[in-house]
């Protein structure tokens, strides 16, 4: 660990001013960078695939997480299990593609192959003295909740249980276990991730930038939000008693920085993120029989949002790439029976989220070039509308120092020692 970088991090979130945005290096340092996906990012409960899109055994999908690859797949006990993509005999790559279907996984260097839970079952030419025991590819863990797939990379994660169960059943009338992905969006953003995160965290921007998006949702999203509108606060409270009586749970999940679920209708009477808002698929998730559920708000930092609607769901995911590159995949899910063309067209389905993204793409972008330039000084976030930005910027910086005070404390004492 850069000991340099470590001490400066420290020293500049130790004087932050509280709830504006952070220091430039934070932004666009390489170093900085590489300290906090060491420090940080690597350390969090990542959000990786949809269990639907590895329905069979031996399913198999790689995920990439800025110099990590991993592999996520079905074992035989039809579990999901997921392993460094790293071969043990000299550390080749295994799985090359982003996807495929193997009885077991063959290293493409020397064919030294595994078993799907993990153990080495195979190698050629290594000698009659070479045991196999010991070489199984390390393990990475895995926590799964309603059809959601999240990494750890941590030898030591945290607990994967209260996420789950203060989620979980918001999204199982929806079964995304029994769904599919229809359409797959890639965007790599010329941006810091956390300001791709910032902007989502926020609708200020709302009303300049996203026409589509602002016929269906509205800019205050928080029901315990005093700036919720009387009329707005009126349709809450019906469509809370339609769901109440369907069962569904709706309620903003208890006070977390780092996740939440809430179930909230949409304006103008809509049913679905759709230009014209009627369903964009008719065939409806899970058994579910009323099309008119607003859309289950999940927010888990620090990689994911997603909207899970009656008829659709849309899962965002982000991976940066380095300091001023991040991926951001969109996937959009159906019911696994629904028919394109006759139950969802997909131009249709993704029109809103697929413009919306990258209207969002431009002003992540534009904020990131902006923060590049020497006059770039930390900001103030609206206490009035930015509650979600300055929540995460506030989680994060809490995180981070309590993994650089150790660090931070520990060179200092050996500097005193040499003194
Ligand atoms: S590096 Fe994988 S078999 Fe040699
Ligand atoms: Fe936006």
């Amino acid at each position: 660990m850069n000991q340099d970088i470590v001490n400066r991090a420290h020293q500049l979130l130790k004087a932050r001013k509280p709830d504006w945005s952070l220091e430039q290096p934070f932004y666009v340092d390489s170093d900085f960078f590489d300290m906090e996906m060491e420090l940080f990012f690597t350390r969090q409960w990542l959000f990786a695939a949809m269990t639907c899109e590895i329905p069979a055994t031996g399913d198999w999908i790689r995920v990439d997480i800025a110099r990590e690859s991993v592999i996520v797949l079905r074992k035989k006990d039809g579990q999901i299990a997921a392993y460094h993509n790293t071969c043990r005999h000299r550390g080749s790559r295994i799985c090359l593609a982003e996807r495929g279907r193997s009885n077991r996984l063959v290293c493409p260097y020397h064919q030294w192959s595994y078993e799907l839970d993990g153990q080495l079952s195979r190698t050629r030419l290594m000698g009659e003295a070479f045991e196999k025991d010991g070489f199984g590819l390390v393990p990475v863990a895995v926590g799964v909740v309603g059809g959601y797939i999240f990494l750890n990379l941590s030898q030591k994660p945290p607990s994967f249980e209260p996420f789950r169960t203060a989620v979980e059943s918001y999204l199982l009338p929806h079964d995304l276990d029994n769904a599919k992905v229809v359409h797959t969006q890639a965007l790599v953003e010329k941006a810091n991730w956390k300001l791709v995160i910032e902007n989502n965290r926020e609708c200020y921007h709302c009303a300049g930038s996203h026409p589509e998006l602002m016929h269906i949702i509205t800019e205050f999203d928080d029901p315990n939000d005093p700036k919720v509108s009387p009329d707005y606060k009126a349709l809450l409270e019906k469509k809370g008693l339609d769901w109440d009586a369907l069962g569904l749970p709706h309620v903003h999940t208890e006070g977390h920085l780092q996740y939440r679920a809430v179930r909230l209708p949409f304006t103008g009477g809509m049913l679905s993120m759709t230009m014209d808002g009627h369903p964009g698929c008719t065939k409806l998730l899970g058994n579910l029989t009323s099309p008119d559920l607003g859309s289950v708000r999940l927010l888990h930092l620090p990689n994911t949002w997603n909207h899970v609607l009656a008829d659709h769901a849309v899962t965002f995911r982000v991976f940066p790439l380095n300091a001023e590159e991040t991926l951001v995949t969109t996937k959009w899910l159906v019911h696994k029976d629904a028919v394109e063309d006759v139950d969802y067209h997909i131009p249709r389905l993704i029109e809103v989220w697929s413009k919306t993204n990258d209207q969002d793409r431009q002003l992540a972008e534009n904020n990131h070039l902006g923060i590049r330039g020497r006059a770039y000084r930390s900001g103030p976030y609206s206490d009035v509308i930015e509650g979600g930005t300055r929540d995460f910027v506030r989680w994060y910086a809490d995180e981070l120092l309590s993994a650089l005070e150790p660090l931070a404390n520990h060179y200092s004492n050996a500097k005193d020692h040499a003194a």
